[in-house]
């Protein structure tokens, strides 16, 4: 027996009796937007229009109880019984970037605050009445005074007033040092953005993990942020790495967010030894793989260093989260020798 489903938008497809949607609809050649085929990440939500379809188990996460009250399905899960009509969720329409311009606007420093031995937080307030839009974890270039512009990534909410960024400096970079030993409150800085692929799917239902090295750690805090305006429910696993107890910054900001936000768990994991034995110790990659064994259905968001980076999505892909799950931001720079990061 096969049964007929027209899908809205793409052709008619015949699916055999006991076969999925979605499996059906991918032999055909319909492209039709799926992530792990197993009912966790929700890349597969439709609307049924019309017809019979029982649908075998799913997370709660890739759709949730109310969703499945007005007819939603998830395609690989979703077994026809009659002839039916579906339109697939538009998944990609919050994850474009239509809409956002590009623009170079001028800023104040408003605060200015040194939080480890190298790394400051630097914030920002227009000086306009104009909007600086981006989505969480994107970047954008600051321009100090005459030095040659250089990338940040915003560490705030897309909502928040004011811009946040985390540099990291170095001895010998022309940035590090008008931060170390010029910049004040009250000066003026261009910001022109926003940049970059790495941000927040905001349509994703499954599992999220976030590995951050160094000041990584901003694009990861402005989508985690932007994770918990917006409610997303499931569970987000944010790992992030530095050499030493030294390095580590934000660290209450992160216990207040996951005693808040239940579905928010926080890794800091440190390479060196040190006195304090609560922070765990080693590569934060292999922290990630001890504690993960199944990645089905997870987005990765992953930012910091390019060796971090790298190795990071080594290892997600060899443990099954595919390229189109995994939006990293490795900081590379034109300064490779004398580098702010
Ligand atoms: S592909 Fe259907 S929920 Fe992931």
């Amino acid at each position: 027996m096969t049964f007929k489903v027209k899908i809205l938008g793409k052709k008619e497809i015949i699916v055999d009796a006991g076969n999925t949607i979605l499996e059906a609809a991918l032999d055909q050649g319909i492209d039709f937007p799926h992530g792990c085929r197993t009912g966790n990440c929700g890349a597969c939500k439709s609307k049924k229009i019309s017809g019979e379809i029982e649908m075998s188990p799913f997370s709660e996460f890739a759709l949730e109880t109310e969703e499945e009250k007005l007819g939603f399905i998830l395609a690989c899960r979703s077994v026809p019984w009659s002839d039916c009509e579906i339109k697939i969720v538009d998944d990609q329409q919050n994850d474009d970037l239509d809409g956002i311009k590009i623009k170079k606007l001028e800023y104040i420093v408003s605060r200015f605050k040194k939080v480890t031995n190298d790394i400051y937080i630097l914030n920002l307030q227009i000086t306009s009445n104009e909007e600086f839009t981006f989505n969480a974890g994107q970047y954008a270039e600051l321009y100090f005074d005459q030095c040659k512009e250089k990338h940040f990534s915003m560490a705030n909410s897309p909502n928040s007033n004011e811009l946040e960024f985390h540099i990291k400096t170095l001895d010998g970079g022309e940035v590090s040092n008008y931060v170390k030993t010029i910049l004040k409150i009250g000066d003026t800085v261009k910001v022109k953005g926003p940049f970059g692929n790495a941000y927040l799917r905001n349509n994703h239902r499954g599992p999220i993990i976030a590995v951050a090295g160094g000041t990584g750690l901003a694009p990861i805090l402005s989508i985690i942020k932007a994770s918990q305006e917006i409610e997303m429910k499931q569970p987000i696993q944010v790992y992030y790495g530095a050499q030493s107890e030294m390095d580590l910054y934000f660290l209450e900001q992160f216990e207040e967010m996951t005693k808040k936000n239940k579905n928010l768990s926080f890794f800091p994991v440190v390479m060196e030894n040190s006195g304090n034995k609560t922070f765990r110790k080693g590569l934060v990659t292999d922290a990630v793989i001890e504690d993960i064994q199944n990645f089905d259905g997870y987005k990765a968001y992953l930012a910091g260093p390019p060796k971090m980076v790298e190795a990071a999505e080594k290892i997600l892909t060899s443990l099954g989260i595919r390229k189109v799950d995994m939006h990293s931001d490795a900081f590379y720079t034109p300064y490779d020798e004398i580098k702010d990061t």
